[in-house]
């Protein structure tokens, strides 16, 4: 019986991993009372987040860019990550999903209230991720965020936003993503995503859950000459360099914290005609 016992934990457990990988999007479904082509149609016509100032000088201006927030109501550390990147002078303020924990609507309510106080509403974007999604969270992220989907530009620059809450890009909007990029753009563009196509140096299944369609992403972007593409959902920093694509994980404003970066932290992008280059600034 024993023999049986770790026979089957030699070779079962490591297959584990990869049937829960499979079954992400259906348990995601599952739980969040919402799917991407529901949210995509539902977001037609909704006013997107834009920048009510533009930034100072449009070929050098820097942001601040941070996901997995998880606020479950207390926005402290959201606030020592204005004031700090007020002291820095970043120009607006990208959260990459997983704002709240839960999205009951009081969880969101504190982070506008904050925002709005501090002089931060009107510089302000948001990005879809799964805890989002969770329950009737859609119906309060689009009631003050708006679409799952948008583009905004802020000086040389394109933002698209992508809504990969449930690890998947999917197929209407792969249209919407390709449409854009077939779009006359400005000097730099970037793809913002909860998930990731790949998390750099880990190995890790918190990325989209479809490989192809990672690989699909990695190349349309390399095609696309995409100048970054900033996710979360793992809770860490980590960056690399594919073609000319700069890819960016900044999963540490609030969740439970993963290596190679064990602190909490935002990671500051700064702008300057073609080139970017991104710091980690930690925050606790
Ligand atoms: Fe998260």
């Amino acid at each position: 019986m024993q023999q049986r016992f770790s026979h089957l934990l030699k070779c079962q457990l490591p297959v584990l991993p990869l049937v829960l990988l499979a079954l992400v999007p259906f348990l995601n479904h599952c739980v969040s009372g919402s799917n991407p082509e529901d949210r995509f149609a539902q977001s037609e016509g909704l006013t997107a987040l834009a920048l009510q100032t533009p930034v100072s000088n449009s070929d050098q201006f820097s942001f601040m860019a941070v996901g997995d927030t998880h606020l479950k109501g207390d926005t402290s550390r959201i606030k020592r990550i204005l004031d700090s990147g007020t002291s820095r002078g970043s120009e607006f303020f990208v959260v990459l999903g997983d704002i709240v924990d839960r999205g009951a609507w009081d969880s969101y309510a504190p982070l506008k209230d904050l925002l709005t106080t501090e002089g931060w509403w009107g510089k302000f974007f948001s990005v879809l991720g799964n805890h989002d999604i969770v329950e009737d969270s859609w119906t309060h992220y689009k009631d003050m965020f708006g679409p799952n989907h948008y583009s905004f530009d802020a000086g040389n620059s394109r933002f698209l936003v992508l809504d990969t809450a449930d690890g998947t890009v999917g197929d209407r909007q792969w249209a919407w993503l390709e449409a854009e990029l077939d779009k006359p753009r400005p000097t730099n563009t970037f793809i913002l995503s909860h998930y990731m196509p790949l998390v750099p140096d880990v190995n890790t299944y918190l990325k989209l859950s479809n490989s192809e369609e990672a690989a699909k992403m990695i190349g349309l972007c390399t095609r696309k000459q995409v100048t970054a593409v900033l996710g979360g959902h793992y809770h860490s920093y980590t960056a690399r360099t594919l073609g000319s694509t700069r890819y960016i994980v900044a999963g540490g404003g609030g969740g439970r914290t993963m290596e190679p970066v064990r602190s909490h932290f935002y990671v500051e992008v700064r702008v300057n005609g073609n080139t970017i280059e991104e710091e980690m600034i930690p925050v606790e």
